[in-house]
């Protein structure tokens, strides 16, 4: 039996990279005072289709959608902004106090054509604010975003933004981009034909390269903003430039969702092939009204964490990280009991420390130590023991230094909390 096309096991030694970034995301997100959220994985599939918009790739090609036993339609989430905005309104978070900000961390589920980067159970780390509707939310998330890459050290990113406007400037911008497909019908496919009259925006999204050629002048939603959209732009532009953070102005940037209003950005990356974007978000002023709530002004993001820890993994590889802190080489029984006794309480301490019990000699317990990339090794011999003493070894710098073993492990507990 094997996993289903685009579905994959995270195996245990894969997993390492995975709880770092958990763990520095949920510091972060604490710090800038965002609480969990767990929402299911299924969902009415009319809450996606009213969201995201019935005319984009998400919901017309990519949900996973079926009819349960009594024949309600429901779909695996292939998103999580809008079942938050769902969880707000049911549960009126919005009547006690609207301001509310929420991650969420879990999987999501999209039936595109696997590659690289892109599975059809694939991770987000997400996270959304509510009820603010200042440009600096903006900036802040992208700031958020910024910090998180750089505390796992991931270097090379551009952030791309862009301003999709309003229903206010939305006219204007949908007259102009249709004057302008309709003197370009004759190169575009099928698909985009039958967007036209249903969702022209989402031409902008098509992937086929004859598709995009046509469209490269395409007018821009950023030269038909409105007067406020146009001032909040501005305002998103010039905090991030005080807040030292590069940005490229991406007028072609649409994003495949219909929620958003004005600021959306995306950050990009050359490391994975095809798969450039790591992290998506904007705003999206109208959803909560859209779904039945109060007019509250929204905003959010969403990381590729699968995408997030393929680049780590290649900047990890290239540093061969050592996986355990000490191996215990016991030589006779007396130093296999001692051994076992200190390996409980060294990895009561939080100390990855590992011991072979199959009696082996030196030269093979040695081997193993490299294989399971001991930063130190511990050897335990009959003749020391007598002695009260055991040899520690580094393996990164081959230093071996005489332990007395009366206080062994507050010794080890001092030189691997250093
Ligand atoms: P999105 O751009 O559709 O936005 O997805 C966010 C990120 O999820 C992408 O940038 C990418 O890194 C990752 N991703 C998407 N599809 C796949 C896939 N098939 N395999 C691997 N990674 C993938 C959203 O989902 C919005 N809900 C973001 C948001 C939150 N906007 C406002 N709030």
């Amino acid at each position: 039996m094997q996993t289903i096309r685009g579905f994959r096991d995270i195996l245990p030694e894969k997993i390492s990279l995975w709880q770092k970034v958990e763990k520095e995301a949920t510091h972060l997100f604490k710090s800038f005072g965002f609480k969990e959220i767990r929402i299911p994985i299924l969902e009415k599939t009319e809450l996606f289709a009213r969201s995201i918009g019935v005319v984009t790739d998400i919901v017309e090609k990519e949900m996973y959608t079926f009819e349960d036993r009594k024949g309600d339609k429901l779909t695996l989430r292939p998103e999580a902004t809008a079942s938050i905005v769902r969880s707000y309104i049911q549960h009126k978070m919005y009547a006690k106090d609207p301001i509310r900000k929420f991650y969420m961390i879990g999987p999501m589920f999209r039936r595109e054509r696997p590659q690289k980067g892109r599975y059809r159970q694939f991770y987000q780390i997400d996270a959304e604010i509510f009820g603010v509707e200042s440009a600096y939310v903006d900036s802040q998330l992208i700031f958020l975003l910024n910090e998180l890459f750089k505390r796992l050290g991931l270097t090379g990113l551009s952030a791309h933004i862009n301003s999709l406007g309003c229903p206010e400037c939305r006219p204007s911008f949908q007259k102009a981009l249709l004057d302008f497909i309709e003197l370009k019908k004759d190169s575009l496919c099928e698909n985009c034909l039958r967007r036209m009259d249903k969702n022209p925006l989402r031409i902008l999204d098509c992937k086929i390269v004859d598709c995009k050629k046509a469209l490269a002048d395409a007018p821009a939603t950023l030269d038909h903003l409105c007067h406020d959209c146009s001032s909040h732009f501005d305002t998103v532009k010039t905090t991030l430039e005080k807040q030292g953070l590069d940005f490229i102005v991406d007028k072609s940037l649409v994003r495949g969702l219909d929620y958003y209003t004005r600021t959306a950005w995306e950050i990009q990356t050359t490391a994975l092939g095809a798969q450039s974007a790591v992290a998506g978000g904007g705003r999206y002023d109208g959803l909560v009204k859209e779904l039945g709530g109060p007019q509250t002004p929204a905003i959010g993001f969403a990381i590729g964490f699968d995408r997030l820890v393929e680049i780590m993994e290649q900047i990890d590889n290239k540093k061969e990280a050592r996986t355990i802190d000490l191996f215990i080489v016991s030589l006779g029984d007396l130093a296999m009991e001692k051994g076992y006794h200190w390996s409980l309480e060294l990895n009561q301490a939080g100390i990855r420390t590992e011991m072979d019990f199959r009696g082996k000699s030196m030269k093979a317990l040695m081997k193993r130590a490299d294989k399971l990339k001991a930063q130190y090794v511990l050897i335990a011999r009959e003749d020391e023991l007598k002695k009260k003493t055991v040899v520690i070894r580094n393996m990164n710098t081959k230093e071996q230094v005489l332990l007395a073993i009366e206080t062994l492990v507050p010794e080890l507990i001092k030189i691997f909390n250093k």
